[in-house]
């Protein structure tokens, strides 16, 4: 799934019914740590992409892939026209630092090599007591299967365990959708849940992977010497 276009409350109750058990327990609500903020310095560069925020200049390859039905089947989002690139272009995706819970960037994936946009990866901050944060990645099809998202999902996953300081990061994945699931998978992080039928979309009932890795995943990961990414 791709956070930005979800709705994620916390405490839906809004009465402490929910996610709340620090405050039941009289302890510290938001656990100690540094405050939790993104202010990268674009273009976040891996091997092969520049990592950095959409820009007006990007319609064209933003839909490209952003318009195509086969993109759109698994995400909640719908095939874009020019209009809907253009309005969140000027909204949602204009920002470019998370200082907030509830904020999230999304990062084009530029090839270095040939300066093209072959797609985009975000990271959404959900919650500041829970020092949680939800990653997102779509491609365009024309450049799947070389690794690209794979290495732009990494690099947002260093973006938010080096320098957002979040303790655990989530990927929803749509049961079906086979390639996120192993691409969730290649960067380490752990299948914790599967929910079955939990959402209406698009049409039917679906099923809901739920992948995470903690920070203190992250940290032993690239302690490994077999870290390739
Ligand atoms: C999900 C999605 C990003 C996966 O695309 P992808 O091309 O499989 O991902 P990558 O760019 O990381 O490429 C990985 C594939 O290339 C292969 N590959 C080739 N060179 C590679 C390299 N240098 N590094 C890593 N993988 C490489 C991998 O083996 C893998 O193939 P496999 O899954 O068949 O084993 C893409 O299908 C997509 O955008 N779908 C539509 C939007 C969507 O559903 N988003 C997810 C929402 S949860």
């Amino acid at each position: 799934m791709v956070p930005s276009d979800s709705p994620h409350p916390g405490d839906q109750a809004g009465d402490g019914t929910s996610g709340h058990r620090g405050e039941e327990a009289g302890t510290e609500p938001v656990p100690p740590g540094p405050p939790l903020e993104l202010r990268p310095t674009y273009p976040v560069r891996t091997s092969r992409l520049l990592l950095r925020p959409l820009t007006e200049a990007d319609t064209d390859a933003l839909l490209e892939y952003r318009s195509l039905p086969e993109v759109c089947r698994y995400v909640p989002f719908v095939p874009m026209d020019r209009a809907a690139v253009a309005q969140r272009l000027a909204g949602a995706w204009a920002r470019t630092e998370i200082t907030a819970e509830g904020q999230g960037v999304i990062l084009g994936m530029e090839v270095a090599e040939t300066g093209r946009l072959v797609g985009d990866v975000n990271l959404y901050l959900h919650s500041r007591e829970h020092r949680a944060a939800e990653v997102g990645w779509v491609l365009s099809p024309h450049h799947s299967g070389r690794g690209y998202a794979t290495e732009a999902a990494h690099a947002i996953l260093h973006l938010a365990f080096d320098d957002l300081k979040v303790h655990r990061v989530t990927a929803r994945v749509d049961a079906r959708n086979l390639a996120s699931g192993r691409l969730a998978q290649r960067l380490g992080m752990r299948q914790e849940a599967l929910l079955i039928e939990n959402e209406w979309f698009k049409g039917g009932w679906s099923d809901e992977i739920d992948f995470a890795l903690l920070e203190s995943d992250w940290v032993s990961q690239h302690r490994e010497p077999t870290a390739t990414l």
